[in-house]
C-alpha cells in the first residue's frame, strides 16, 4: 500500500499523520480492538433505537458496531476533524446499507456543528490522547449527552507494552514512538488517566470501567509496529529522533528478523463510562 500523503486537516499536530497507509493501519487496529469495543458498548447499555455520536470516527469502524446495535430505528453520527476520511467512511457504510449513519466534519475541541443535537450515547476511542486539551474535549462531549444518556471513552495506555523473547527492532520502534509522543507533548497513558479526567471535567467518577488487551504473535504485531513506525516517522525525522538510513534498516529488520514463537503484549485499551443524571 502506498504512503501517499494527503492534505493535513486543520487543527493541532496529529502525531500519526494522514496518509493512506495510516488509514489502512486504523482498519487493522480496529479489527484487533473490535471485541473489546463491542463488549464495552453493550456493557455501557447501547441498545436499539438510541442516537449516538462517535467522536474521532476515523474509518467508521466503531460507527458500524454502533449501527449494528441501535438498528435501523437508531441514529449514528460520526464526527472527525479529517473530513476526507470521515466522508469516505460514511460512503462505505451507506453502500453497505447502514442508512442510519451520517458524518459531520468538525473539531472536538470546539464541537461547533450545525445544530445542538443531544445524544443518548457519546463515544470516543483513541481520540483524547491526540488532543491539546483532553479535559475540554471531555467537557464538550458531555455537553452533547442527553439527561439519562451515557458518555463512553476508550483510550490506550502504552507503558504496559511488552514482548518475549527479546526483539531489538521492536524496542527501537518503541523508542522512536515514545520520543515522538514526548516531543509533541502527547501523553502515553491516557487510558489510566480517564477516571481522573472524568472528575476534572465535571462528569464525576465513572460508573463502569474496563481493561482490554491482546497477546498477539510477533509476526502480526511486527506488521502493526511497522505501520505505526511509518506513521510517526515524518515527525521522528523532523525532530532528529532517527535518520532515514536508520529507519530503512529498522523496517527491514522488523520484517525479516522476528524471533520465532515470540508474542507481543498489545497496549491496553482502557474504558470508562458514566450516565448523565436524568
Ligand atoms: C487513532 S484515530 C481513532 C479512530 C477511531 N476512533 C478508531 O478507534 O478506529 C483518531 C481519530 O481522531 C481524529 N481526531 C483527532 N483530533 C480530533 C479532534 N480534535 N476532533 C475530532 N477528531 C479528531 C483523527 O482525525 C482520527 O480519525
Amino acid at each position: 500500500m502506498s504512503a501517499e500523503a494527503v492534505p493535513q486537516a486543520e487543527g493541532s499536530v496529529y502525531v500519526m499523520g494522514r496518509t493512506t497507509e495510516e488509514y489502512d493501519r486504523l482498519r487493522g487496529q480496529a479489527k484487533i480492538l473490535e471485541p473489546i469495543t463491542a463488549s464495552v458498548l453493550e456493557r455501557a447499555g447501547l441498545s436499539v433505537g438510541m442516537s449516538c455520536l462517535d467522536v474521532g470516527s476515523g474509518r467508521g469502524e466503531v460507527m458500524r458496531l454502533m449501527a449494528d446495535r441501535v438498528g435501523p430505528s437508531g441514529r449514528v453520527v460520526g464526527l472527525d476533524v479529517d473530513g476526507r476520511l470521515g466522508r469516505e467512511a460514511a460512503d462505505i457504510l451507506a453502500s453497505r446499507g447502514y442508512t442510519q449513519c451520517t458524518f459531520i466534519e468538525g473539531d472536538l475541541q470546539s464541537l461547533e456543528f450545525a445544530n445542538n443535537e443531544l445524544f443518548d450515547f457519546v463515544f470516543a476511542r483513541i481520540v483524547l490522547q491526540h488532543l491539546d486539551d483532553p479535559i475540554l474535549g471531555l467537557r464538550n462531549m458531555y455537553r452533547r449527552v442527553k439527561p439519562g444518556g451515557r458518555i463512553v471513552i476508550q483510550d490506550y495506555t502504552f507503558r504496559t507494552i511488552d514482548h518475549y523473547p527479546s526483539f531489538e527492532a521492536a524496542d527501537e520502534c518503541l523508542r522512536v514512538f515514545f520520543a515522538v509522543y514526548e516531543k509533541v507533548g502527547r501523553v502515553t497513558r491516557m487510558g489510566v488517566q480517564l477516571p481522573s479526567h472524568f472528575i476534572e471535567a465535571g462528569i464525576g467518577p465513572p460508573d463502569g470501567a474496563d481493561v482490554g488487551g491482546g497477546l498477539l504473535p510477533i509476526a502480526k504485531s511486527a506488521q502493526m509496529l511497522a505501520a505505526v513506525y511509518r506513521s510517526v516517522l515524518p515527525l521522528a525525522l523532523k525532530f532528529g529522533i532517527t535518520t532515514e538510513e536508520r529507519s530503512t534498516a529498522l523496517l527491514s529488520e522488523l520484517g525479516s528478523n522476528q524471533p520465532q514463537s515470540g508474542y507481543f503484549l498489545w497496549p491496553l485499551l482502557l474504558s470508562a463510562w458514566k450516565t448523565k443524571p436524568a
